[in-house]
């Protein structure tokens, strides 16, 4: 009787630890955010009205569909893309420095475009194009940046109550919020949307189908300017012989972006699907952009950092299925065994 007593209210403490303590302190941890958004439905007119969305989606998709080739790629050599990009196409000479010298002027290498067709969402494509800032959402790094600043001003009772020091601070806070908050690439808030199609035609031509491109490519086109994943030797830039400097990219970016290698195990993989989806969604202000990757390209990067991290999975998850065959059949034995045994004793 006492061991059943003592057994119930293990069992309670255990009830109440597992199904009241522990999503509280998970949820506290991670807060839940809204899952990732592929329609990009933020750079729409109206991001409540999915068929908004859906519609001028289809249109800007309608507008590549219907682009004329031939022209985008006068519009990508024309618009000096080359400059800064390189593109795997015969017919665009190859005008871009060598990489070291690229990053040295800007701090970073520019990814290669010959398949952001494939790995990118079109629509956050051409809204990129236009608005790095607003697309990447690196526009709110300024307005978080903005509110702090605010904050302090108001809790230290006002601008007259302030030393002149922080006066100045806040002088050129302005300034300082563009300077830091500035994408590396200039906008072309200029290009006709007619011209803008055509380039996103240009794109779609030249670039492989996303079945063809691995897990490892995309991440180097998409992650490797800012990110190292050491445990495949991939450094800054992607760039075995002409690797980035950590330096500059802090000057960039205010930080030094850590090694992917393990963050599917540090972050869990439904904290990476939301998070580079949409970094602000878990970290207000961040310098991380948004890059835009598709839900195919997304998952491939998921499951690309998911076998850095933890190679042996699949051999792990072959394996298993014959531990418990093992497993079981030593069970039958076991029971036989002392089944036997006992009889022995019973005689
Ligand atoms: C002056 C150099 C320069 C020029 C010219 C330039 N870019 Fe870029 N571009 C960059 C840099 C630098 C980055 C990386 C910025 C970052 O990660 O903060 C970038 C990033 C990109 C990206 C990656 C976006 C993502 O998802 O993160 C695309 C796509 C792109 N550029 C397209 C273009 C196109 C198309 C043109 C021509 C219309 C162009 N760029 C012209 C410097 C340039
Ligand atoms: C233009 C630079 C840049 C690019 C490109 C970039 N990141 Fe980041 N990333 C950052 C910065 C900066 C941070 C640090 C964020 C912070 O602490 O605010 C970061 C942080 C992270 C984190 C940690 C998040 C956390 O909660 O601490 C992950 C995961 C991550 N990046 C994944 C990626 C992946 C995957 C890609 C490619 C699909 C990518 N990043 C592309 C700049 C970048």
């Amino acid at each position: 009787m006492k061991e059943r007593k003592i057994l119930i209210v293990l069992a309670a403490i255990v009830v109440i630890i597992y199904v009241g303590i522990e999503p509280l302190a998970h949820s506290a941890l991670n807060p839940s955010v809204k899952p990732a958004d592929f329609t990009m439905s933020d750079l729409q007119s109206n991001p409540a009205n999915e068929a908004v969305v859906k519609a001028e989606r289809e249109k800007v998709l309608l507008g590549i569909e219907n682009g004329n080739v031939e022209a985008g790629r006068t519009v990508f050599i024309d618009s000096g893309c080359g400059s800064c990009h390189g593109i795997n196409d015969a017919r665009v000479a190859n005008i871009a420095p060598p990489a070291a010298q690229r990053i040295d002027t800007y701090g970073l290498l520019p990814p290669d475009l010959s398949n952001v067709a494939a790995i990118y969402d079109e629509v956050f494509l051409a809204s990129f194009i236009r608005d790095p800032e607003n697309a990447t959402l690196i526009s709110n790094h300024a307005q978080v940046q903005k509110i702090a600043f605010d904050k302090q001003r108001a809790s230290k009772g006002g601008d007259e109550n302030l030393t002149a020091a922080y006066q100045k601070t806040l002088q050129g806070f302005d300034e300082k919020a563009r300077d830091i908050t500035r994408v590396k690439m200039s906008a072309y808030g200029w290009i006709e949307e007619s011209q803008l199609y055509d380039l996103l035609a240009f794109f779609r031509n030249v670039s492989l189908p996303i079945e063809a491109i691995s897990g490892e490519d995309i991440t180097i086109n998409a992650c490797a300017r800012c990110h190292t994943v050491d445990y495949r030797g991939i450094p800054l830039d992607g760039d075995e012989e002409q690797p980035g400097d950590p330096e500059r990219v802090k000057e960039y970016l205010k930080t030094l972006p850590p090694d992917l290698s393990m963050i599917v195990k540090s972050k869990g993989k439904d904290y990476l699907a939301t998070f580079i989806n949409d970094p602000q969604k878990h970290l207000t202000g961040t310098l991380m952009p948004r890059v835009g990757l598709n839900k195919k390209a997304q998952e491939k990067v998921i499951n690309y950092l998911e076998q850095v991290a933890d190679p042996k999975k699949d051999e792990r998850n072959r394996l298993g299925i014959y531990f418990i065959i093992y497993g079981a059949i030593l069970s039958v034995l076991a029971y036989f065994w002392k089944r036997n045994e006992f009889e022995e004793i019973g005689k």
